[in-house]
């Protein structure tokens, strides 16, 4: 069992007791924030890529925690060169073995905010469970290898306009069949609105499974 928080935007906090794993921590600065930066709790961080909403408050965060930050090579280079920071760099297709379990890098068809770096997702294993992070990502065919993954929860963007909206969402979701879709990076700002329960909705006629995390909710996985 693992508890899945959303904190806003495309920010979540797993926690499986032991471990608590943050992806995306843009707090700071964004209005749907359900934790600040100061207080918000992590073992491990994981970033998608360089884009302010999304490496975030991550370093400042990790070096307050003393947290680990997991994120790509390039990025790391690009936009993590602090001594103070203890980073794990990986890159798209591989897999790292955690204390918590493990994170696969998954590519994402999106811009990365620095040079010469990539844009990527996550598939984590933690608390028994798989969960699919997109990060910002279009709609792409490679979301079909996902299936195999037998995902217990994906965790897609919906806002539109920098990412998927929520048609092609529900299409990456009918590629991935997890057990559940939790839309994120929705309405942040008022170019990406979108109503989380329509898509949960349309989902459901379609046979799958999801839900509206509103941010600061919970979700046992
Ligand atoms: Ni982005
Ligand atoms: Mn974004």
């Amino acid at each position: 069992m693992v508890k899945v928080k959303y904190l806003g935007h495309a920010c979540f906090q797993f926690d499986d007791g032991s471990y608590k794993v943050l992806v995306d921590p843009f707090l700071s600065g964004n209005p749907l924030a359900a934790a600040s930066a100061e207080e918000v709790e992590a073992d491990y961080i994981f970033v998608t890529h360089g884009h302010g909403d999304h490496i975030g408050d991550a370093l400042a965060i990790a070096k307050r925690t003393k947290a680990v930050i997991c994120t790509t090579v390039d990025l790391a280079d690009a936009m993590m060169q602090d001594p103070d920071l203890e980073v794990v760099t990986g890159n798209i297709g591989g897999t790292i073995a955690f204390p918590f379990g493990s994170a696969k890098f998954f590519q994402a068809i999106h811009g990365s905010g620095a040079a010469g770096t990539v844009s990527c997702g996550f598939v984590f294993e933690i608390g028994g469970k798989k969960i699919y992070h997109a990060g910002d990502t279009a709609l792409m065919m490679d979301m079909q290898l996902l299936e195999e993954e037998k995902l217990d929860a994906a965790l897609l963007p919906i806002g539109d306009f920098y990412t998927m909206g929520p048609k092609d969402a529900i299409r990456a979701a009918q590629f991935i069949k997890a057990g559940t879709v939790i839309p994120m990076h929705y309405s942040t700002f008022p170019y990406i609105t979108q109503d989380p329960q329509q898509f949960v909705d349309a989902l459901k006629e379609k046979g799958l499974g999801g839900m509206v995390l509103q941010p600061g909710e919970t979700a046992e996985i």
